[in-house]
């Protein structure tokens, strides 16, 4: 069973500035937790829990955040402040966390590509650490992804999708759908595509920031030239795969599965607001 995850938390957040210039944007609050905090508990709650993290420079806090902080449980203990204790539960969360540095900025595919030497042979989890999946309960989307991985032998990894808007293609990878594998979403990938422009393609089906990935996948990142910003595409390197031969699916996220895509102010503003809408005051 598939228990590993890498979260790559390394990016600069430039489209967050000013609030990204001295901490990560994986960091930012969104209502009473850290934005990376969610992702970790979704993954543990889809049982994967031997985690990780691209890091970079400038995101010490993400480690900070989930290490034990023994003096300020003593403080608390000492102070009878039993609410605020519980506050800090998941600092006991049944995980193992693992940090490296991605020590250039090449882009997604040079993130995950980094950590090759520490996956070895196994298959594994991608989450990307900027993305909340689930608004009142916690997206099962990747143990769904895990279980399908794990009844087919001749894949060699699934995306998540999302449905966005026509003029929204442009801020994702796009899936181009295949056969249909299952009525409930689950389909062929035919290719994928970073960023097309609006109108280019028919698709409007976004990857959603959780894949799943058999270890042949750094072989191909390897041989991924970078896109015209100096970028090693995580999305080309899938695509080459695909145009090898090999095969992928797509996985469909649920209606019920909102999911939040720290990319812009707009779209921090809402899962704020949202959060903040259900959060225990
Ligand atoms: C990355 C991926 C893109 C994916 C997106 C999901 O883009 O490259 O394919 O759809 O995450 O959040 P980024 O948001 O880092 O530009």
């Amino acid at each position: 069973m598939i228990n590993f995850a890498l979260i790559p938390v390394a990016g600069r957040g430039t489209s967050l500035l000013p609030l990204t210039k001295s901490q990560p944007k994986e960091m930012l609050p969104v209502a009473d937790k850290p934005i990376v905090q969610y992702v970790v508990e979704e993954l543990i709650t889809c049982g994967v829990n031997r985690l990780l993290f691209i890091t970079g420079n400038g995101k010490t806090a993400i480690e900070n955040h989930f290490d034990i902080n023994p003096e300020l449980i003593e403080y608390l203990r000492l102070h009878g402040r039993e609410d605020e204790l519980a506050e800090l539960a998941f600092e006991r969360e049944a995980a193992e966390y693992c940090y490296m540095r991605q020590r250039y900025q090449l882009g997604l595919g040079h993130a995950v590509l980094c950590a090759a030497p520490f996956v070895g042979k196994q298959s594994f989890v991608v989450a990307l650490g900027d993305t909340i999946l689930g608004l009142k309960q916690r997206s099962m989307i990747v143990q769904r992804m895990i279980t399908l991985y794990e009844n087919c032998q001749h894949i060699d990894g699934i995306i998540a999708v999302d449905n966005v808007l026509p003029y929204e293609i442009d801020r994702y990878g796009i899936a181009i759908q295949g056969r249909t594998i299952d009525a409930d979403g689950t389909f062929e990938l035919k290719d994928l595509i970073e960023k097309p422009a609006v109108g280019s393609v028919q698709s409007c089906l976004a990857v959603a920031a959780r894949y799943v990935f058999s270890p042949l996948i750094f072989d191909y990142i390897k041989d991924t030239p970078p896109d015209e910003n100096g970028d090693i595409q995580l999305t080309d390197a899938i695509r080459r795969m695909l145009a090898n031969g090999r095969k992928f699916y797509g996985v469909t996220m649920n209606q019920s599965e909102r999911r939040y895509d720290i990319g812009s102010f707009e779209s921090y503003f809402k899962a704020f607001a949202d959060f903040a809408a259900i959060a225990k005051v």
